[in-house]
Formats: C-alpha cells, structure tokens, sequence
C-alpha cells in the first residue's frame, strides 16, 4: 500500500481521477494538492469507506503533499478553449510542470511520475530534464499518459466495425497531439482495415488524432476532456500499480516515455529517427518500465502518418528539453 499524489487534483481531471483512485485498495495514503480548493475536495473524498486515508494540500503546502510519495500523478494546468492547440498551453503549463517536478526532486525523488499535463510531448522532457539536472533521473519512472489515445480508439473503431469489442486495446503510438497520434489500425482483427475504403480510414484516423477536439468544442469554452481522461489517467495509473505493488505480469499499455527507458530495444530506431520519446506500447514491472515492445511491422498508410509525426514531435521534444537547458 503506498501514497499517491495528485497534483492539480481539484481541477476537473483532478476531481475525477482522485475518485477513482479512491476505489483502490493498492493506495493506502491518497494526498490531493492544488493552489486551490484541495482541502474542500479531500474532506468530501474523505469520508468515502475504502481503505485509503486522503489529506488536502494548498498553494503552501507542496512539500508536504509530495514528501515521500512512490507515485505521482499530474494534472495539473490549464486545458484548451476552442481554437488551441495543446502547444498553445505550453506558456503556462511548462512552468507550472517544472516546479512540481523540482517538488518531486525536493521530496520523492524515486517517485513515479504520470504526466498528464499538456502538451505531454513537451512537459515529459520537462520532467526528464529537471531530473537529469539534478541527478535522479530514472527513464524507467516518467511516463506521458496518451492512454486517453488508445481508449478513443477502442471506442472509434468499435462504433465503425461493431464486431470489434470497445475494449479490445489499440496501439497508438508517436505523441499526444494531432498529428503525432499515429493508431496502428492494421494490427486490428476481422480484416478491419481492409474493410475500409481510403476515405472511411482517413476520417477514422483523423477522428483519433483530434478526438479532443470534439470534446473542447462541446464543452465550449468551458475546458477539454475531463472525464475520458480520468477514467483513462485511472486506468493508466492502476496498471502500474498492479505491476510494481501488486507483482502482476504482462500488463502493456501505450505511454509517452523517453527511450533510454529500454535502450536495448529502442537504439536502432533512435539512430533512425533521432527521437529521444516516443509513446509506445510498454510493458510495466517492478521498476515501471519493464520493457518497450518494438514498433510492429506498419502499413504503408501507417508509415506516412509516422512520418509526418516525426518533424512534429522532434519540434515539441527540443522546446521541453531547452525550457530547462537554456534557462538560468
Ligand atoms: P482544470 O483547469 O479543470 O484543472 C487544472 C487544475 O490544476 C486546477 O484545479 C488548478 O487550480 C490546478 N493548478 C494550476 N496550477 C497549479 C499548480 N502550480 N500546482 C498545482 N495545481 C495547479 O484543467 P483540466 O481540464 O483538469 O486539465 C488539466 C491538464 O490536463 C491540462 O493541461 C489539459 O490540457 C491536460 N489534459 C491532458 C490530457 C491527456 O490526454 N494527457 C487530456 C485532457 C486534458
């Protein structure tokens, strides 16, 4: 059993996530940090009888909230309004991801930590980097959390092809944004792909790439995703768990990490492409990442939207990497 944090917790993924992590019995201590409202939010989760205790944590009260945690989950930030894209955010989220990362180093530097904040394909080197500055860096432990990709995914397909369960999982891999979201379709079964005509696969494709896009429009002007994320966040966050604390095996998710994670498995296709992160289907173990499973064998189709990502997600990496290196 073991503290988890969730930072940005009364915001509204935070609220959700905190919720269902609440249904867990692998979480003894659930500590909910925000510049605002965390105490409100932590009395009324508080009384719910599961087993964890839960503690509010305000603006003053970081250090207190991440001290000593195994995991960390974070988002927090502000979301999109109609019309931005995720690295519009980058202005305010980059800093705010920064300090608690430097509060991670202050107070659990072994933590896990789970980035949900946008835009993930910036705020993962973030991370990484404030780590490396200060030594503690572990590739195994920091992960990007596209999960919400794979779950619309799921979702999409199942509603074009209904003979495809909504649960069975899709591998998405490249990024968390556009058209760095690229669904391996092909690996589908029933002959899914092939049942599609060019403009049936170039709709479904686009939907997954800007699926949050539905969802700000929708909301309009009132955020983005909340609660596809936190069921997604949840799920994210529990398959770890159940794999680091809980010993169980063969637990894969896609997730966005940096690839020194497993350089064995990765160095080829690092040489290839440059790419220091990329989201890929990863196994979980007792130290996080277990192992990255190679990059299957692609479509022609699935080979151009990788090459689009490639310039994109090249561009997002080096603006989180030199947020950190090039300031004072
Ligand atoms: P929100 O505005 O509802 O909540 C954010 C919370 O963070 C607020 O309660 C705010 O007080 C808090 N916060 C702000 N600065 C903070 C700081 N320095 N320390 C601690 N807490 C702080 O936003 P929402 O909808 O919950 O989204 C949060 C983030 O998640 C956004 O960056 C959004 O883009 C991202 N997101 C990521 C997704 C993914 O798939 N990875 C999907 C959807 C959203």
């Amino acid at each position: 059993m073991v503290k988890v944090v969730i930072c940005g917790a009364a915001g509204g993924i935070g609220q959700p996530l905190s919720l269902l992590l609440k249904q867990s019995d692998l979480i003894s201590h659930l500590a909910l940090y925000d510049v605002v409202n965390a105490a409100g939010v932590a009395a009324d989760l508080s009384h719910i009888n599961t087993k964890s205790k839960v503690t509010g944590h305000g603006k003053e009260s970081m250090d207190e909230a991440l001290k000593n945690a195994h995991t960390v989950v974070i988002p927090a930030g502000v979301p999109r309004k109609p019309g931005m894209t995720r690295d519009d955010l980058f202005k305010i989220n980059a800093g705010i991801v920064r300090d608690l990362a430097e509060g991670v180093v202050r107070n659990c530097p072994n933590a896990f930590v789970l980035v949900i904040s946008n835009p993930v394909n910036s705020t993962v080197p973030i991370v990484c980097e404030v780590f490396k500055k200060h030594g503690i860096f572990n590739p195994k432990r920091v992960f990007g959390i596209s999960t919400l990709d794979v779950v619309r995914s799921s979702r999409f397909v199942s509603e074009v092809n209904p003979k495809i369960d909504p649960a069975t999982r899709v591998t998405v891999v490249g990024g968390h944004s556009g058209v760095t979201i690229v669904p391996l379709l092909s690996k589908l079964p029933h002959g899914f792909v092939d049942s599609l005509s060019k403009e049936q696969l170039d709709a479904l494709t686009h939907r997954i790439q800007y699926g949050g896009d539905e969802v700000v429009k929708a909301k309009d002007g009132a955020g983005s995703a909340t609660l596809s994320m936190a069921y997604a966040g949840a799920r994210f966050t529990l398959a770890l768990l159940d794999a680091v604390i809980g010993g169980k095996q063969g637990l894969i998710e896609s997730t966005y990490v940096n690839l020194d994670a497993d350089p064995q498995a990765t160095a080829s296709f690092k040489e290839k492409t440059g790419l220091e992160y990329f989201a890929q289907d990863v196994e979980f173990g007792p130290e996080g990442v277990s192992r990255i499973l190679p990059l299957p064998t692609v479509s022609a189709y699935e080979q151009t939207l990788l090459d689009n990502a490639f310039p994109e997600l090249k561009a997002n990496i080096s603006k989180g990497v030199s947020f950190i290196t090039e300031s004072a």
